[in-house]
């Protein structure tokens, strides 16, 4: 007999600073129980990529906002979970993933104009697949925002130092060389903008389970959100 996915109809909101594990967290919790996975940092990127490439600024909110408009895009579920960008058709997840393409997600990001836009995609794809597979969201302001009614909400954080080495073994396993001193800088720039905004700032919901993850490996913290999640009393 096969059982019923108990994470059916459940919603896990993950949010945290770069590198802090959000990601790799939530891929293996989509593969564990079987949820779709949405990483919302991907719009932001994708608005930033869309900007840079017509030769804008991200910084300027009226560049960022003409390059919200979504639908250019095809947002695709891969069958292992895995999610894709295509631009007419060309997947476009490598030049997305790159620094400059995340300073100006970030930048971007500050505009409330922009995090409108993007907020009903958001909303939609939780409810959309919420009921059928149960639903994973990571980003900034999911547990704050975007899902305030999460099953279950986790901050994954961790110290920039370790935050800004694991940037720079990510960037070495796709063949990029970084400097750690530029990176670091980087990603304390970008924890500035994102925890700074007025909108939506990156902060722990008051109801998330905080998990720093900066003496951990990847399996510990997946082992001790399971547990987390296992537990009777874990409903937030
Ligand atoms: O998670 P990421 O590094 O791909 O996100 C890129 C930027 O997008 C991040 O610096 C801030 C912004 N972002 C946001 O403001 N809100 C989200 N829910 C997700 C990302």
């Amino acid at each position: 007999m096969t059982q019923r996915n108990p994470m059916i109809g459940k919603v896990i909101a993950i949010d945290g600073p770069a590198g802090a594990g959000k990601g790799t967290l939530a891929t293996s919790l989509a593969r564990e129980y079987r949820m779709k996975y949405l990483d919302t940092g991907t719009l932001y990127r994708t608005v930033a990529y869309k900007v840079l490439r017509a030769g804008g600024d991200p910084a300027r909110e009226e560049d960022a906002l003409k390059a919200c408009d979504l639908s250019d895009y095809d947002f695709k579920h891969m069958g292992n979970n895995k999610f894709c960008v295509l631009l007419d058709g060309e997947d476009v997840m490598s030049e997305l993933r790159t620094q400059s393409v995340g300073q100006g997600a970030s930048k971007v990001a500050f505009y409330t104009s922009v995090r409108s836009a993007l907020k009903q995609f958001q909303i939609e794809f939780a409810e959309k697949w919420a009921s059928q597979y149960g639903v994973i969201l990571d980003g900034r302001d999911i547990g704050t925002v975007i899902c305030p009614d999460a099953d279950y909400k986790f901050f994954i954080d961790a110290d920039p130092e370790v935050r800004a080495h694991r940037r720079i073994e990510e960037l070495k396993s796709r063949g990029h060389q970084a400097n750690f001193e530029e990176t670091l800088s980087e990603i304390l720039e970008r924890d500035a903008r994102d925890r700074g905004r007025k909108d939506a700032p990156l902060k722990p919901a008051g109801d998330a389970y905080v998990v720093d993850t900066s003496h951990k490996n990847a399996l510990q913290v997946l082992q001790m959100v399971m547990d987390y999640i296992s537990m009777p009393v874990a409903k937030v």
